[in-house]
This record gives structure tokens, sequence and C-alpha cells, in this order.
């Protein structure tokens, strides 16, 4: 069986992304192949760090990688959180904080579209492949449910009258930005063409 390593030692989507892959890659984790530094995120695009990721285990390690990101733009504030959505509001991960900032910065404003996207970056025998997956939407004015993490209790999705967190994980697989991106590159590793 092919290895392939996936940028992140998040169990969560490990799993998610083996499950759609079947078994004809094993994916490995940073840590499995020793690979315990953060790895620098300073572009100012999805797809710059992305590629950043990628490229910085592919130099390392000479395997065949992907790594992702993801960020939710808002149209109202010109794209913002963007690349910056983990540190939106704070310089740690605190999503309670995030989400209130959006909602303090979307306070009266009519036009609340936005999408989530989801960028993956794969070097596969030394050559790059970009995959993208996106699911637009609008964010509510207050937040609802407690499934999923992040921004997922104030986006609803088109379509939708519940946000992300009031939905299952298959639900929100099915239509999500990682889902529609993890989709691609599993149909490029499987049939070998984009
Ligand atoms: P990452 O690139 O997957 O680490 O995502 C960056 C940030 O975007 C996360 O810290 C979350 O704030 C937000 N985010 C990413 N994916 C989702 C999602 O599926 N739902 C809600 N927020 C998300």
């Amino acid at each position: 069986m092919k290895k392939l390593i996936f940028a992140t030692n998040n169990a969560h989507k490990l799993s998610e992304v083996q499950a759609v892959l079947g078994d004809a890659f094993t994916l490995v984790t940073l840590r499995e192949c020793g690979i315990t530094e953060d790895i620098p995120e300073t572009a100012d695009t999805l797809e710059g760090n992305a590629l950043q990721k990628a490229r910085y285990i592919y130099e390392k390690l000479g395997a065949d990688c992907f790594a992702d990101d993801t960020g939710l733009e808002v149209d109202a504030l010109n794209g913002a959180p963007g690349v910056h959505s983990a540190r939106y509001a704070t310089d740690g991960h605190d999503f309670a904080a995030n989400n209130c900032l959006l909602l303090k910065n979307l306070e009266g404003v009519e036009n609340r579209t936005a999408r989530f996207r989801t960028v993956i970056a794969l070097i596969l025998g030394g050559k790059e492949y970009l995959f993208e997956g996106r699911v637009e939407g609008t964010i509510a004015t207050e937040e609802a449910g407690c499934e999923g993490f992040g921004y997922d209790p104030l986006f609803v999705p088109s379509g939708e009258i519940i946000t992300f967190a009031q939905m299952s994980a298959e639900a929100k697989n099915a239509i999500s930005h990682r889902g529609r991106a993890v989709a691609k590159l599993v149909k490029f590793l499987k049939d070998g063409k984009l």
C-alpha cells in the first residue's frame, strides 16, 4: 500500500480523509513521520499556506504529502477573516472569541453572504497539485447548535435554514468545503488524472 503524509496531527481530519480514500493509500501523520515542530504558515493566501506546508514536508522528507488550509470569507468584510480565520480575535484558536468578533463586525450589516474555502496542496512524485472545495452561505445573527467547531454555529449553508453546528457530522461533510476538496483529492489519487 502506498504511503501519503497528511500535514496534520488532527485525528478527526485524518480519519475523515482515510475513510473516503479507502485502502489505496495509507495516511501518515506528521508525528508519525517525526515532524514535531510547528510548520510555518506565513503566506497571505490559503493556496500559499497549503503549498508552504506541503513543500516544507517534501523538502524535509522527500515523500509524497499533502496539506490543507481553510478560511471563512465574509463578503461585507472584504473576505475577512479569510486566511486569518484561526487567529481572528486572538493569537490562539479561540472559537468563542472569533465568533463574538465576527458578530460584532457584522452588527447592523444586511449583506451577510460568506463562504468557507478549503485548499489542499498535494505533492506527488515531486509534482504539485491544488484542489479547492467551497460552500456558500450566510452568517447568522446569533449562534445556534453545538456540533462541529470554529465558525460552525454562525454559518448557514445556502439552501438550508440551520447552521453547520446544528447538523450531524455526516450531513456537514457531504456539503462542506473540506468534504468537497477532499473528494477532489481522492478522485485524483484514485483515477490518476485531474
Ligand atoms: P484550518 O486551516 O483547517 O486549521 O482552519 C483554520 C480555521 O478556520 C479554524 O481554526 C477555524 O476557525 C476555521 N474553520 C476551518 N474549518 C472549519 C469548519 O469546518 N467549520 C468552522 N470553522 C472552520
